[in-house]
């Protein structure tokens, strides 16, 4: 094998994703993926690929200081693609003490353990550290999010993850561990576990449930279909350049009622209602505390630098996310157990 990479958070939705591309695009590469399976991990999403030579999974959790060092002795490995974290802001609001563990002390645990197990000789190595666009804040009506934006996370999970990109950036410049960091905007698309707004969305509107919409529904998001998000891992892990950031964007804003309203429309098509009938089931509930506006992203970075660009647009991103949810409608029953039912309970029973 030519190079040994842990991915962490790899039976989640993103980086399932990134699983599949790495384990198929580079058979040379021995992937590991190391996951503790919380609620959101399903090793459901790889199954098409967990037979393969090239792929291990290890079960484990990131907190946890001694498996993590021991891992990292096991494998010996040359890169780190970090996912693994807590992801959802309304659970961060309920209880934000798994979002400071895993987010911030369990990304503290890998860089250390990189750094021990290659004790400070970093040719050829490289920590890569997934974040978001919300550490960025919220925006008004107008400009966008780049690199050089000043930090303003508002929520405890974007804070989580803030502190997490700051101690990735300190490892780089005390120790000159070569790291990189992305900051992505809201991805969608197959495998997105249904407590956010899209899978949450679709499994209402197949079921006939009310479709919540926080506030007026005016808050914009910058929509990106997953797999154009994995190319750019891809890239980003190959080709960036340690240190530096990139922003990952789908230059795709939508007011989550505009983008509910075409969800509701494309799926009254998918299932044969009569047009308007999905869009019946929208209920507007009460606010999320402290709900960021507005995120954009400027992503000319990785496109001028990197050559990015997402190869999908919207409307044919949102046709296939629904088609997979359509097909695979077993995945969404067995995740949707007892205790989704409990948080969704919890969640939107007060609002
Ligand atoms: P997800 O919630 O679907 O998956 C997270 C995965 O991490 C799960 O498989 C879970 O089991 C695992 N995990 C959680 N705690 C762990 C621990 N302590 N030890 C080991 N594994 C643990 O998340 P996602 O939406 O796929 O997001 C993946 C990453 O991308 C996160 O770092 C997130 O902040 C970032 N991100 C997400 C989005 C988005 O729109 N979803 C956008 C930008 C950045
Ligand atoms: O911007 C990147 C971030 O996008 C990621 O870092 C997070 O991990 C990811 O969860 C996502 O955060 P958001 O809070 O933007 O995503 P969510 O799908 O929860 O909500 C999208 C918008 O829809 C947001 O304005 C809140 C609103 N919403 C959400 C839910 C779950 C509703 O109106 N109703 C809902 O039921």
């Amino acid at each position: 094998m030519k190079k040994t990479i842990l991915i962490t958070g790899g039976a989640g939705f993103i980086g399932s994703h990134v699983v599949r591309l790495f384990v198929n695009k580079y058979p040379d590469y021995k992937i590991v993926n190391l996951d503790a399976l919380t609620y959101a991990g399903n090793l459901e999403n790889l199954k098409d690929i967990d037979r393969k030579p090239n792929y291990v999974f290890e079960k484990g959790d990131i907190n946890d200081t001694d498996f993590v060092n021991k891992l990292f002795r096991k494998y010996k490995f040359d890169g780190v693609i970090h996912l693994a974290a807590e992801s959802h802001v309304d659970r961060s609001i309920a209880d934000p003490g798994a979002f400071i563990n895993t987010n911030i002390i369990g990304t503290v645990n890998l860089l250390n353990a990189a750094r021990l197990l290659w004790k400070d000789d970093f040719s050829d190595k490289r920590f890569y550290h997934i974040s978001t666009d919300e550490v960025y804040g919220s925006l008004g009506n107008t400009g966008f999010f780049t690199e050089n934006t000043a930090y303003d996370p508002r929520s405890p999970y974007s804070a989580s993850k803030a502190s997490s990109d700051h101690l990735v950036r300190a490892y780089f410049h005390t120790y000159k561990l070569p790291s990189v960091i992305s900051n992505c905007s809201n991805n969608y698309g197959p495998n997105q576990f249904p407590e956010k707004l899209i899978p949450l969305a679709i499994n209402n509107i197949i079921n006939n449930k009310p479709i919540p919409i926080y506030g007026k529904g005016e808050n914009v998001r910058d929509w990106l279909y997953v797999i154009d998000h994995a190319a750019a891992i891809d890239l980003v892990f190959h080709e960036g350049k340690s240190g530096e950031t990139y922003n990952i964007g789908g230059n795709n804003e939508w007011r989550n009622i505009d983008l509910i309203k075409k969800l509701c429309e494309t799926a009254d098509a998918k299932l044969s209602r009569k047009p308007g009938t999905s869009a019946k089931l929208i209920t507007f509930v009460k606010d999320r505390a402290g709900h960021d506006m507005r995120y954009a992203i400027d992503s000319s970075k990785i496109q001028n630098e990197l050559g990015w660009k997402p190869s999908l647009d919207f409307e044919e991103g949102l046709e296939k996310t629904l088609d997979w949810y359509l097909q695979n409608k077993d995945w969404m029953k067995r995740i949707t157990d007892g205790s989704y039912q409990k948080y969704y309970e919890e969640q939107y029973q007060k609002r």
